[in-house]
């Protein structure tokens, strides 16, 4: 068997709450394979920002072990890439989309490498002609994949990406969606994708988790077999995800509200 990206045994994360120590997730295992394209769902406040925290090393655990490519993780794992949601405050105003992207390797590399990658990466998300403009001129999508951009720039074998199209309408949705499968396809990076949006998760995912409970455990875990690439239109309309999002919003009958 090759060796998994993530693997969590027995990881147990409690956080200090008003009322005592909150005990969010216990007795968790999982295995994330290399390269897959991995989605956790799940009601709101069962802990999934926190567990891809912790997956990313920045937030400790308190038991069990974590450990990325076989290293324990107790801080970022090198090869490692957060997006977070609200990317209004990842970014740096005063830096250009240009030197936002570079931010996580200006210090560990020599120049013309930092140009390098940062050219690929806003050439991956589409952002070449913004380059030298500043965030908060661009629109909340293209600032998102200033964000992912950073990501990419690193050169990284797994993403965490926080509900990272949350905020945006379903157009900027929909092709951000299909840019992060053609970049997932390109560089073969493992992606941890936590998101509340069920035809999300099941359109871009080898696999769905969902959480629920507290302490919360894994739930449901579904492989999703849909042939790729995947195509807004076509793969909709297959009977398998036809299937896969009725079983999933059964799944979530109590839990969602529209
Ligand atoms: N830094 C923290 N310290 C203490 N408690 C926290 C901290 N961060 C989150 N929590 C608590 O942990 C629980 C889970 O939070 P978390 O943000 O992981 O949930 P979530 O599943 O991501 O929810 P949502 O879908 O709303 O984003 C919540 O009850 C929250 O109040
Ligand atoms: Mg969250």
């Amino acid at each position: 068997m090759a060796q998994p990206a993530f693997c969590c045994e027995r990881v147990r994360i409690e956080l200090p709450g008003a009322n005592g120590t909150l005990r969010l997730i216990d007795g968790l295992d999982l295995e994330i394979d290399r390269g897959d394209f991995v989605s956790v769902l799940g009601g709101s406040g069962t802990g999934k920002t926190t567990l891809l925290r912790v997956l990313g090393g920045l937030t400790a655990y308190s038991a069990g072990i974590v450990r990325y490519e076989g290293e324990v993780v107790s801080g970022p794992p090198p090869g490692t890439g957060i997006v977070f949601q609200d990317y209004g405050h990842a970014l740096l105003t005063w830096r250009t989309v240009r030197r936002n992207v570079s931010l996580g390797i200006e210090a560990r590399m020599p120049e013309a490498e930092v140009a390098r990658r940062v050219g690929k990466a806003l050439q991956m998300v589409d952002l070449e002609q913004s380059r030298d403009e500043y965030p908060w001129r661009l629109s909340g999508g293209m600032q998102q994949r200033v964000q992912i951009a950073r990501s990419l720039a690193m050169e990284p074998s797994a993403l965490l990406m926080d509900e990272p199209f949350g905020a945006l309408d379903a157009m900027s949705k929909a092709a951000l969606q299909d840019q992060l499968l053609t970049v997932q396809r390109e560089t073969a990076a493992t992606i941890l994708f936590v998101t509340h949006d069920i035809e999300e998760a099941i359109y871009l995912s080898d696999r769905i988790i969902v959480l629920n409970g507290r302490p919360a455990r894994i739930r449901l875990d579904l492989k999703i077999d849909l042939p790729r690439p995947r195509n807004q239109v076509l793969t909709k309309e297959l009977p398998e995800y036809l299937r896969l999002r009725h079983s999933l919003y059964e799944a979530f009958k109590d839990e969602l509200h529209g």
